[in-house]
């Protein structure tokens, strides 16, 4: 695991978004592994103007992202699908057909899940997967439990992680109370992680990533078994975690 100190929260955006204009132009079809939430938006606006400025060239680009809650369609503003085309996707030269987020409205939500990792596996895998990281050490949506899932499957989300996630809706009782997620198998399979980390909540999530032991209660800690995973912290984060 490497951890990559940064300035603040925009030049994590700059760094996050150069390493993934490295990887499109080695590889123009590369598949990317993208996540909602605050964490990534400032990346997203560094890929817009990159775009924009014929830097990092989308037409050949495959994403495919993390989750999606259970219950919410493409047209509703709090879905991730909805998201990620009104932060990323309608700004960039990208073929929409080339997108995947689960279908939180998939009838049989199990089969939607499945089909997700075969998905992934028909892409080719994930060349990079950016995450973030909850407050109480979840990626994606898998949440700290007494075991983890490897595949992509439904799931009934943390009461912290409501708690979380109600600064996006008008009402916590508005926040959906299931998605479906990436698993942990799915999320180790990619061939790079960056974990960027936004948020002084985070602190103690982050300092047993770094200096705990591998737990289930923070899956976060299971990063530790990959080859290739950065952890992106801001100096204040570095500072207030005292991680040495
Ligand atoms: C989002 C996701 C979540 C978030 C995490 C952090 O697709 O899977 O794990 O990355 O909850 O959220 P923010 O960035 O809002 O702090």
């Amino acid at each position: 695991m490497k951890l990559l100190v940064v300035k603040d929260y925009e030049e994590m955006s700059c760094a996050t978004a150069k390493i993934f204009k490295d990887i499109i132009t080695e590889k123009p079809d590369a598949v990317l592994g993208l996540a909602t939430g605050s964490t990534p938006i400032g990346l997203y606006n560094k890929l817009i103007e990159m775009n924009r400025n014929k830097e990092i060239n989308f037409s050949n680009v495959k994403t495919i992202n993390l989750d999606e809650y259970v219950g919410l369609g493409e047209e509703n503003s709090q879905s991730y699908r909805y998201f990620m085309n009104d932060k990323l996707f309608n700004h960039i030269n990208i073929d929409k057909a080339n997108t995947f987020v689960p279908n939180g409205l998939a009838e049989n939500l199990e089969k939607e899940a499945k089909s997700y990792d075969k998905k992934i596996e028909e892409l080719g895998g994930i060349d990079i997967q950016i995450l973030g990281i909850g407050n109480n050490g979840h990626i994606a949506f898998n949440e700290p439990d007494d075991f983890l899932i490897s595949e992509t499957h439904v799931t009934n989300l943390s009461q912290s992680t409501i708690e979380a996630n109600s600064r996006f809706f008008k009402s916590i009782n508005d926040v959906p109370t299931r998605a479906i997620t990436m698993g942990i198998g799915s999320i180790m399979k990619a061939k790079k992680i960056l974990l960027l980390v936004k948020g002084e909540d985070k602190v103690r999530a982050v300092k047993e990533l770094l200096n705990g032991d591998i737990t289930t209660k923070n899956p976060a800690t299971i990063l530790k078994l990959h080859e290739d995973v950065t952890i992106i912290i801001d100096e204040t984060m570095e500072y207030k975690g005292n991680f040495y």
